[in-house]
């Protein structure tokens, strides 16, 4: 049987791990928080002060990653020790953007993702899940929201977390990175030409739920 996949790609800030989240749950189906890989690597390799060694180091540090996720309560284990809360960092999601830009390092991670395609389904989010990971997935979606929209969420959110927030700092981050993951040459941020486009940012969580809901289903 055909497993059915949704990809939801989209820039950081869209909103999309909530609504993957919230599908996964509600259709009863895996979830595939592809970022989360590229930010274990990205810290695995700072860990390893191996950041600035050959690719091919760096592909056997990837392709050697031990990474357990539970759905349970939404921890990551890497090699054995919870890195949850160094994921979330935002110095982990720039170095995760930056080494996200290398083709040996995206070829490494592929077989990763492929293996989360289980039955009854799957919701993978990312950037390149309807384009690279999974182009032949029956449902796409591309989510965004304009830059300054996800600024002021990412602040809200760290601020209701009681970190230090400053929102000029995060909007040039977000800007920074939108253009990294935009215009680099392997697997570039574009919607899959099958994409439905969903632009959330005038819409509430439960809306955007409900319009990919009613494309599934
Ligand atoms: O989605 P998240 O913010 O966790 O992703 C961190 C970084 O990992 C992104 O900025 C992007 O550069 C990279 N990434 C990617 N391809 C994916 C998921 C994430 O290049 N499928």
């Amino acid at each position: 049987m055909d497993i059915p996949v949704l990809t939801i790609d989209g820039p950081s800030g869209a909103g999309k791990g909530t609504v993957s989240r919230l599908i996964a749950q509600k259709l009863g189906w895996h979830y595939l928080d592809s970022g989360a890989i590229y930010r274990a690597l990205a810290l695995e390799l700072t860990e390893k002060d191996v950041l600035h060694e050959s690719i091919a180091e760096i592909v056997d540090v990837a392709l050697g990653m031990d990474l357990v996720f539970s759905s349970e309560n939404r921890s990551v284990l890497l090699n054995g020790q919870d890195i949850t809360d160094l994921l979330g960092l935002e110095s982990t999601g720039n170095n995760a953007s930056k080494i996200a830009a290398i083709p040996e390092i995206r070829a490494a991670l592929l077989q990763k993702q492929h293996d989360f395609k289980q039955a009854p389904g799957l919701v993978a989010d990312g950037r390149d899940m309807g384009t690279v990971v999974f182009p032949e997935a029956k449902h796409k979606v591309f989510l965004t929201a304009s830059a300054s929209e996800r600024a002021e969420r990412r602040y809200k959110q760290l601020k209701e977390k009681g970190i230090d927030a400053n929102l000029l700092k995060i909007t040039a981050d977000i800007q920074e990175r939108d253009q990294r993951d935009s215009e680099r040459q392997i697997s570039p941020l574009v919607p899959a030409a099958d994409a439905i486009y969903i632009d959330s940012s005038t819409m509430s969580i439960q809306a955007v739920v409900a319009e990919v809901l009613s494309l599934v289903r």
